[in-house]
Parts: C-alpha cells; structure tokens; sequence
C-alpha cells in the first residue's frame, strides 16, 4: 500500500508540555523504514504547518471553557486540510500527534472523504478515556479531553474547524476501546449517545480478541473505512511511559499488538492516529518504539506468516 505520514506537533490541547516531541520522536524509532520493510510505499509529508487563528476569531463560550483554544484551532485546521489531500493521493495516512486534539482535523477529514467515496466511517478510540467532554462539561479546560464529541456534531465545537463541514459521525460507529478514566457527566453523556465502550474490566474478564471480533464483524468490508485512534495511553504506563495522563491497569504490549493484528487480518483500517506520546516523559525512546511497531503490526508485520483462512480461526 502507500502509506502517508504526517506529523502533527501540537501540545497545547492537553496540560503537560512534550507532545509537540511526537512526531520527530516517532521518526527517530523509525516508523517509516519499519512500514518500508512490509513492503508498503511511504511518504513522509513532514509536519503541518499551523494556520493562525487568533483566540478573539472563536466564540467567546468556547475560549472561556478550553484552553489555548486558537492555537488548537489553527493546528487542526491545517492538519484537516492536510489530510485531506493525502486521502486525496490514494495514500493510507498516518498521523502523527502531537496531543489527541489532532483528531479533530484528521478524522473530520476522513468523514469527508469517506462521504465523497461512498463509504461509511467507523472509528475505534483505542484510548484510557473517552474524550468525550465538551466545553460546558470538561473538569479541566484540556481540548484533546473532547475529539470525540466534536466528531459526534457537538456544534459548541465545530468553530475549532472554522469552515470545515464533515458529515458527523453516527454514534453507533464509535467504539471506544480501553477504557478506564471517564470524568461523571463523560459518562452519562455516553450513556446519552450510545457510544459503544468497551471497559478494561471487559477486557479482563472476555479477553481483546473476543471483544475486537464482536466490532469488527458486524462490518462490510465493500463499504467501511475504519479509522483508529491510538493514544498512547491505551497501553499500561509500564508499557509506555511516555504519556501526559497515564492511568494504570492499561493494555499489555501483547493485547496491544493483538488489536493491531486482527485489524490488519480485518483488511477494514484506511487511516491511523498515533498521539499522546510526550518523548519527554519517556524513558530513552521505549513508547516511541512500542508504538512504531505497533503501527507495523497495523500494516501487516506477524511473527509467522499466515497464508488466509487461518487468519481468524473463529
Ligand atoms: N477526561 C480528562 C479531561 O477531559 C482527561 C482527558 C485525557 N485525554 C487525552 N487525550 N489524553 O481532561
Ligand atoms: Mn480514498
Ligand atoms: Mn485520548
Ligand atoms: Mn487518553
């Protein structure tokens, strides 16, 4: 396949500085040769270049309640557009945060192309939290706290894209995956929209084939775009310390790299986030490493090969 890279330096969507590190960090692990090894075409766009907008151009509602509210804007903006003309090129892109806010650009990027080439966008939020809050309901004021519901249509949100329309996702093709930190009013919210979640206490007890299967099979592969969304806290602090809100009880570094191979069995993924990674809270690079490979066993890298049939041995 031809895979696009594209790097997305932004911080100031969540409280601790360092994810503006993400990117050069994820190229220092070498993302692009380990995708180049499977066989895959890969182009690195380099990163985006903010657009400016000021905090005086967004509504006042929004500026009270979110931090740092233009800078994100003008990040996700570029980072939207961006994005777009990679799906445009045909590329798979790949990008790299910088915090999750970058979301907010890239996905509503893929809804748009997924609108235009008529398929439907399916999203998998492999994340600790939700990132479901809003202006009015986040505890701490942070925009990589909200992605989700933006994509949902949350309209107090939308002028983060300034002109930018992306036809919202529907709730039932969200599927958050890894949960553990929900803030109250997140939750009830969830509840509200009936988001699909899936708990680390499910995960415990049935196990992530089981649970990944049950989304993954309810979809045509004639007509779905899956997007997924890998914040680096989805995986245990032990695993991947470099993180800005890590919480324990996370993922093991081989439920991770399970996900990531059954979504390569699935032949579904057309589009990846990477993001939270903060290189400076990590320990000599370890996070940067665990997530490039994680991304090569997203793009087709397994242990043995596995001619297909004995891909899902159900
Ligand atoms: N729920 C918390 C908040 O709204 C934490 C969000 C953490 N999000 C993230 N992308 N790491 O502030
Ligand atoms: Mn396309
Ligand atoms: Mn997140
Ligand atoms: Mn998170």
């Amino acid at each position: 396949r031809d895979i696009g890279l594209l790097g997305i330096p932004l911080e100031a969507g969540g409280a601790v500085a360092g994810t503006l590190m993400g990117p050069a960090a994820l190229r220092t692990a070498g993302l692009a040769a380990r995708l180049t090894a499977l066989g895959h075409r890969v182009y690195d766009h380099g990163d985006v270049t903010p657009l400016v907008v000021a905090d005086r151009d967004l509504p006042e509602a929004l500026v009270a309640r979110c931090r740092n509210a233009g800078t994100v804007a003008g990040y996700v903006r570029a980072a939207h557009e961006r994005a777009l003309a990679i799906l445009e090129a045909g590329q798979v892109p790949v990008f790299m945060g910088g915090d999750h806010s970058i979301s907010m650009g890239t996905v509503s990027a893929v809804a748009r192309h997924c609108a235009a080439t008529g398929r439907e966008l399916v999203l998998l939020w492999l994340d600790a939290h939700a990132d479901f809050n809003t202006p009015v309901t986040t505890p701490s004021g942070n925009i990589h706290g909200m992605p989700v519901s933006l994509l949902c249509g949350e309209e107090s949100l939308q002028p983060v894209l300034g002109g930018h329309r992306f036809p919202p996702l529907d709730a039932r093709n969200v599927h958050l995956f890894g949960l553990r930190s929900i803030d109250q009013e997140e939750r009830q919210a969830i509840a509200r929209h009936g988001l699909d979640g899936v708990d680390m206490r499910l995960i415990d007890e049935f196990g992530v084939s089981v649970l990944l299967r049950r989304i993954l099979a309810g979809l045509d592969p004639e007509r779905t775009h899956l997007h997924v969304s890998l914040d680096v806290d989805f995986l245990d602090p032990e695993v991947a310390p470099g993180a800005g809100t890590p919480v324990p009880g996370g993922a093991t570094y081989r439920e991770a790299h399970l996900v990531m191979e059954m979504l390569h069995d699935s032949g579904l993924v057309g589009s990846l986030d990477i993001v939270e990674l903060n290189p400076f809270l990590d320990e000599r690079g370890r996070s940067a490493v665990v997530l490039a490979e994680l991304a090569a066993s997203l793009f087709g890298r397994s242990v043995l090969d596995r001619p297909t049939g004995q891909r899902s041995v159900a």
